[in-house]
Formats: C-alpha cells, structure tokens, sequence
C-alpha cells in the first residue's frame, strides 16, 4: 500500500534521524578526531617533545567519542521497532550535516535537561516558575491541564506533573524526541548513564580534564517520579499547526491546511490553563503565530509563562518557504508568496505590547536581564550565556478572541 505523501516525508525524516544516531560516531572520528591527529602528525620532532602528553589526550577524546556512540546504539536497538523502523541500518535515508550536527549538540542538550550538573541553570526558571504556581495552584492540580510547546527533552515538563498538574509535552524535532522518549521510557535508575557532551568543543577549556569530564544522567528516577500518574503526554508536530486557530495564520512549513488538521486545531481551542514557554518563543519564523496560538489554546482566564532569550534561530537563515492563505472551511488555498525564513524578530517590548494591546492578553509580570547558560560546562572559561526575559500573561475574560 502507498502511504500518504505526509507519512513518506515524517518516514523519511525519522529514518535520517536514526541513520544519524547510527553514524554518531564517524562523522565525529572524521569531522572531530581526523584533523588534530593530522595536526598532532604534523608536529616537528621537537614540538611533539614539548606537549608529550597530546597524543594521549587525543586517545582519550576518541575513547569519549565511543562511549557517546554507545549511548546512541542503546537508543536505537530500544528505539528502532518503537518508531516502526527497519532494522537494517543501510536501508534507512541518509542524513545531511544537519541532522549530523543536531546529534552531535544534543549531547549538550541531555546534560542541560537531564544532568545535576546543570541543576542551576534549570533552577533560574523553574524556581520563579513554581513560586507562581504554588501561590496560583495550591490545591487541585491534576484538574489543571498545562501545555509545554518546544519541550526539548521534556524535562521541564517532567518537573511541572512532578509539582502534580497534567502536562502536555509538544516537540516538533525527531531528534528530541527519540532521545527525550529514551531517556523517559527506558527505566533508566538515576546517574545511570555517562556522557561526554564536551568533547566536541575545543575552546574555553580551563583544563583537559574539564573538556573529557563525564555527566551521569538521568539526575532522578523518572519512572519513580512520575510514577503511573498519568500527568504526562507527549504530543509530536509544529506548535501552531496543531494548536493554532484555523483563521489569521497562513499555510506555511510549519502550519499545514489538511481538512484533518483542521478538525485538531479546531477541538484544542481554549483547552489549557497554562502555557508555558522555556527558551522557545525566538524558535518562530513568524512570532505572531505563536502568539495567536498560545491565545487560541488558552482557556480564558488562563496564562502564559515565558523565559528564554531572543536569539531569534532563522535570523541568519537565507531559505525560503511557501506561504499562502486559505478558506478555513474548504481549505482552498490562494495568494501563494516566496517568504524568508527570517526578517520578523520582535523584542521583548515588541511582543508585550501587540500582546496586551491587539491580543487578549493582560501583563501580570515582567522582568528582563535574569542570566542563564543552556547546556553549559560549568567549567567553562568564556562569558557565554543568555540575557533571558520572564513574563506572566494572562488572557482576559474581557478581550475573548472568537477564532475557530
Ligand atoms: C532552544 S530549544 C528549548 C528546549 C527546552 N524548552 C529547553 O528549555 O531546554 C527549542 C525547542 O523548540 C522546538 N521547536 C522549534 N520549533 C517548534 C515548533 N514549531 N513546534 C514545536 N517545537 C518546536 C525545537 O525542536 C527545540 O527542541
């Protein structure tokens, strides 16, 4: 039997994602490794007799590398009959660099969300995050249905159904996931597993023990955490495509115009009590969407939390897309337009004003300028880390939007 168009591209794009798991640890030998060995070679007799040890630590950035590459098999031979792949991996569509690169960054990605390591940089949102809703949310919290867009890893949503609400988790990357599912599902104990996010980073180094330091993850028992309770969901697509409104959005990449679709968006309308977003709103090609889709999610009443930075990801990104309107109810497509990727990044003020003034939203809290890492060695020598902003909106009864 054929399969739909959208199911060969979703097909195609978790076969490129495993096939990059499987080919972790070649492109690193090749892109990583390969040049300082050369490098090393290189040398003159004289200056390899000034850092003798060089060869060695090299030895030891490719054991890392292994052990990486391990982690990487446990996940596919777990993960490979859950995603209804093939099991062989020469058969699968090759990845490009991308794909390459994101599992090389993801290593940096389990330790932010799933190390102790980087316990103080989670800390930066979460305490505020729980101030709010312990004073918001004492009692009741199972009848309280959060929506977490741009999860990650979902660790963030992991620790809103520990604190007892029920939590949905949407994530539009395979790569997050493959590995946030392995990381969950696997009844791994805490500190079971060991990484080496920091190998592939040769600068801010303030030693080489540093840059070959082993993380344990996970930092909790998860299974025990969440214990059968039910308050965690994970929901796979685009943010605005599957919780948008039908009407102000145009059909792009990442917000299609299936009558099926439709029928989605349509039914989670006002479904949430809160939204809350963690270093993704600058995710968006298109701000404004996310916007109208966090205020058509939300229940009157509701909120929407933000933290995170504005380092907006398509700024510097020269492709295009496809963008066009179309008839809600048919779904007849019409003004088709070549639009950048980038060109549409609105501040912090920006987006709090068309917020409060043109959305249904009412400012109950405001801050900027609170420092965070994201995945940060908190070894590390350079001044790298964000100027994250928080806020706490709220959608008010008096400003109802009457989107379908
Ligand atoms: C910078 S990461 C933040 C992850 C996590 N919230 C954290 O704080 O560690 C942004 C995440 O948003 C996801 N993302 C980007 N665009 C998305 C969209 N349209 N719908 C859902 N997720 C999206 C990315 O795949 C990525 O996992």
């Amino acid at each position: 039997m054929d399969l739909p168009e959208e199911a060969i591209s979703d097909q195609v794009l978790l076969e490129r994602t495993a096939n990059s798991f499987y080919h972790y640890k070649d492109f690193c030998l090749q892109e990583i490794w390969k040049p300082r060995i050369l490098k090393w070679k290189s040398l003159s007799t004289y200056q390899k007799q000034l850092i003798p040890w060089y060869e060695d630590y090299l030895n030891n950035i490719r054991d890392c590398i292994e052990s990486n590459s391990i982690f990487y098999m446990n996940l596919l031979e777990k993960c490979v009959g859950i995603w209804g792949l093939g099991s062989d991996p020469n058969k699968w569509a090759t990845p490009n660099n991308v794909d390459m690169g994101k599992t090389v960054s993801i290593l940096n990605q389990i330790a932010r969300e799933w190390s102790a390591d980087c316990s103080e940089e989670r800390d930066r949102f979460l305490a505020l995050l729980k101030d709010f809703l312990d004073s918001k949310f004492p009692h009741d919290r199972r009848d309280v249905k959060v929506l977490v867009p741009g999860a990650g890893l979902a660790r963030l949503a992991v620790d809103i159904a520990r604190m007892g609400f029920s939590t949905e988790a949407n994530e539009v990357s395979y790569h997050m996931i493959m590995v946030g599912q392995f990381i969950m599902d696997s009844g791994l104990q805490k500190d079971q597993v060991g990484i080496y996010p920091f190998v592939h980073s040769f600068s801010h180094h303030l030693n080489r023990r540093e840059q070959l330091r082993r993380v344990n993850i996970p930092d909790i028992n998860i299974s025990e955490e969440l214990g059968g309770k039910g308050l965690l969901s994970m929901v796979t697509g685009s943010f605005p495509d599957l919780y948008g409104p039908n009407t102000n959005i145009k059909q792009s990449d990442s917000y299609s115009n299936s009558a099926y679709i439709r029928e989605i968006r349509a039914r989670n309308r006002s479904t949430k009590d809160l939204v809350v977003t963690n270093f993704f709103i600058d995710t968006a090609s298109n701000v404004l969407d996310y916007l109208e889709t966090i205020s058509h999610v939300l229940k009157d009443g509701g909120y929407w939390i933000n933290f995170g930075p504005f380092m907006y990801h398509f700024e510097q990104d020269p492709q295009t897309e496809i963008t066009a309107d179309f008839n809600p109810y048919t779904g007849e497509v019409s003004n088709m337009f070549v639009t950048p990727l980038k060109g549409l990044e609105l501040s912090h003020e920006d987006i709090l004003s068309v917020a409060s003034t043109k959305f249904p939203f009412k400012i109950i809290h405001e801050q900027s300028h609170i420092s965070s890492g994201y995945g940060t060695n908190k070894m590390d020598i350079s001044m790298q880390g964000y100027q994250c902003s928080f806020w706490i909106l709220q959608k008010s009864c008096d400003k109802v939007n009457n989107n379908i």
